[in-house]
This record gives structure tokens, C-alpha cells and sequence, in this order.
């Protein structure tokens, strides 16, 4: 019998609860964390006071949207980790709780591991073996994925993550926190006519603290002979970011596909919500004649539906935790 699941995300700033059950997700509710936008970035300290506030009331109201009881639970899953830890905790330890309360087993989640496996929550599903380009705030990686739980990073990002390129850019520009969509929606207005040389780095590996820096270059000469550069070319600058760090995301998958052989591509993670993104690999893929795949919207940013449908085949192999698990900053996906 398919087993009925709630789940629990909270990793970073979103706190998230999903109920699976018959293979389907009845509900993904999200509660998002907006004050971070005053401070520029993410404040751990402050994420994980939200968390604890929001919670609870939201377990309630995914019970009710989802017409359950706490009693038709079968399990209870949560994101060990990657992420910040004092956010992590605080799933960690209400889903502790919950299975100790209810007396139900308890799954840990690897959160990179479920961005990828969000293509299985809806059709088309991509075919084993693919490759999935994970990209979002805190991850960037190509991961070669040959079953369900059998996951191998074949390409990494040495610094930051593309998320953090498209949110260090933004602010560089002056935009708030995240300014990964607002470069998105601006980029759609403007034209990529500024180029900004791509990282050299060997294999599959990625680096975006060069490009940072010669934006940051771009923007202070430009600066120099015009002060208001930005603000009169803030869509042509917007275009030419995403462009460049689109390409060399694109340039490092159409590599993956070449040395592996692979052409069931797929792409997770916040960043794959990039309008920009979604063209350029949907146009190379008709070129490189690949199966392409993209999560729907809300499986591409942080959600607990992905951690849900992840811990199902979990549950099918009777892997589960004790309550002395613990949430771990840094967990490698395999
Ligand atoms: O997966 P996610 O929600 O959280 C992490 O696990 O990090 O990804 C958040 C990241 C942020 O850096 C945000 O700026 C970026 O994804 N992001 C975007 C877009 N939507 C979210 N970046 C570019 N274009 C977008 N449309
Ligand atoms: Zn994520």
C-alpha cells in the first residue's frame, strides 16, 4: 500500500509541508520568509525564528487543506540537510516530535537529492540514466543520476552558487534580496549587449567569484563616465548578467553530455526558474537533440513536495531513522 506522508522542509528561508499520498501531492504549502529583503541577504539567526513561528500553523493548515487527520499519517519526513542549521534544526526537531508523538517512522531527506527527484512528481519523468544541473542558492552541481538513489555529483560549483551570482549581481545593480527574479524580469526588457569573460575552469567544475568581480569591475568604470549608467541601462545590464551566467551553465551541461554520452537532460533547483535559462537549454536542446525536463514552478524553488516524493522510495526500501537524528550544514548527496 502506497504509504501517506507529511513532510517538512526548512533548510533555508522557506518553510514548507507536504502530504503525499496515493502518489500524489495533496498539498505543498510554503511559508515565505520576506523579512530577509530589509537585511540584502539571508539572516540564519532570523530564518530560524520564522521557522519556529510558521511552523506549526502550518502543519495545521496543510492537515485541513489536505482532509486528514494527523492519524492517517504513515511517516513523517524532513530535510537533514544541506542548508543552515539553525533552520535545519528546527524541522528536524518538530518532525522528531511528530513521529515520536505518533509513533511513526521518521525519514531523513537529502535536500539536493530531492530537487532532483522533484521530476518524478509529475510527467514527462526523465529516464535513468540523465543528468540533472542542479542550481539554486546554495548549490550548484551536475549530477548523474542512475536510479532513484543512486546519485553521483559529476561537476561543481568551487565557490558560489548560481543563485548567489544572480543575487551578489543584483546587489551590485542595487536590487533587493532575492534578485534572482528581478534580473529575470528585467533581462526580458534588455538586451545582453555587455560581455563578461567566462570562468576557465577544468572538467565540469564551475566558479562565478570571477565573474562577480568583473561585474563588479564593469559597473565601477561604467560608473566613472556616467553616474547614472545603471539606472539608464539597467535592462541591457540585467540581460548581458544573465546571459553570461546562463551560457556557462549551458557550456558545462552540453560538456556533461558529450563525455557521458547522455542526452535525457533535466534541471532543478531555484534557478531553473530563470526564463532566460528555460529558453537557452530548450533551444540546445532541440540542437544537441536531448529529452529536456523542467519541474513545474513550484517544485523548482524549495518546497517539501520534492522532500515528500523522496522519502517514498525511502519508505519502499524501509530506510528509516531513529530519533537521534540529527540536521548536518553539510551532507554530501551520495
Ligand atoms: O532552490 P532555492 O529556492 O533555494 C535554495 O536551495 O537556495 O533557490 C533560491 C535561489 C536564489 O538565489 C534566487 O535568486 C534564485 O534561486 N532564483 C532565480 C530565479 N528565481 C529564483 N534566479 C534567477 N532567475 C529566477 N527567475
Ligand atoms: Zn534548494
Amino acid at each position: 500500500m502506497l504509504p501517506t506522508i507529511l513532510a517538512i522542509e526548512s533548510s533555508c528561508d522557506d518553510t514548507s509541508i507536504a502530504i503525499l499520498k496515493d502518489d500524489a501531492i495533496l498539498v505543498n504549502l510554503v511559508a515565505s520568509q520576506k523579512i530577509h529583503e530589509a537585511y540584502g541577504g539571508i539572516v540564519p539567526e532570523v530564518a530560524s525564528r520564522q521557522h519556529l513561528k510558521n511552523i506549526i500553523p502550518t502543519i495545521s493548515q496543510a492537515i485541513t487543506q489536505a482532509k486528514i487527520q494527523l492519524t492517517d499519517l504513515q511517516a513523517i519526513a524532513v530535510t537533514k540537510g544541506p542548508g543552515l542549521l539553525g533552520s535545519l534544526v528546527v524541522g528536524v526537531n518538530v518532525a522528531k516530535a511528530l513521529a515520536l508523538s505518533l509513533n511513526l517512522p521518521l525519514i531523513e531527506v537529502n535536500h539536493v537529492k530531492a530537487h532532483v527527484l522533484a521530476h518524478f512528481i509529475d510527467d514527462p519523468k526523465p529516464s535513468f540514466p540523465f543528468l540533472c544541473l542542479t542550481v539554486s542558492g546554495g548549490h550548484t552541481q551536475i549530477v548523474l543520476v542512475k536510479d532513484f538513489l543512486n546519485l553521483e555529483v559529476i561537476g561543481q560549483t568551487r565557490d558560489d552558487a548560481a543563485g548567489e551570482a544572480y543575487d551578489k549581481s543584483g546587489k551590485l545593480l542595487g536590487l533587493p534580496y532575492p534578485a534572482g527574479p528581478l534580473i529575470d524580469k528585467y533581462a526580458a526588457l534588455g538586451e545582453a549587449k555587455y560581455s563578461f569573460t567566462e570562468p576557465k575552469i577544468d572538467g565540469l567544475d564551475f566558479s562565478f567569484s570571477g565573474m562577480k568581480t568583473a561585474i563588479r569591475y564593469f559597473l565601477r568604470d561604467s560608473l566613472k563616465g556616467n553616474d547614472q549608467f545603471i539606472t539608464e541601462n539597467r535592462n541591457d545590464i540585467c540581460a548581458s548578467i544573465q546571459f553570461s551566467i546562463n551560457s556557462f551553465l549551458r557550456n558545462k551541461l552540453i560538456k556533461a553530455s558529450k563525455e557521458t554520452g547522455i542526452k535525457e537532460i533535466a534541471i532543478a533547483g531555484g534557478v531553473s526558474a530563470n526564463k532566460g535559462l528555460r529558453k537557452m537549454l530548450a533551444e540546445e536542446a532541440d540542437r544537441q537533440d536531448w529529452n529536456f525536463y523542467i519541474p513545474q514552478f513550484q517544485y523548482c524553488t524549495d518546497n517539501a513536495a520534492m522532500i515528500a516524493k523522496a522519502s517514498a522510495y525511502y519508505y519502499e526500501k524501509g530506510h528509516f531513522s531513529d530519533l537521534s537524528l540529527k540536521p548536518a550544514a553539510r551532507l554530501p548527496i551520495s
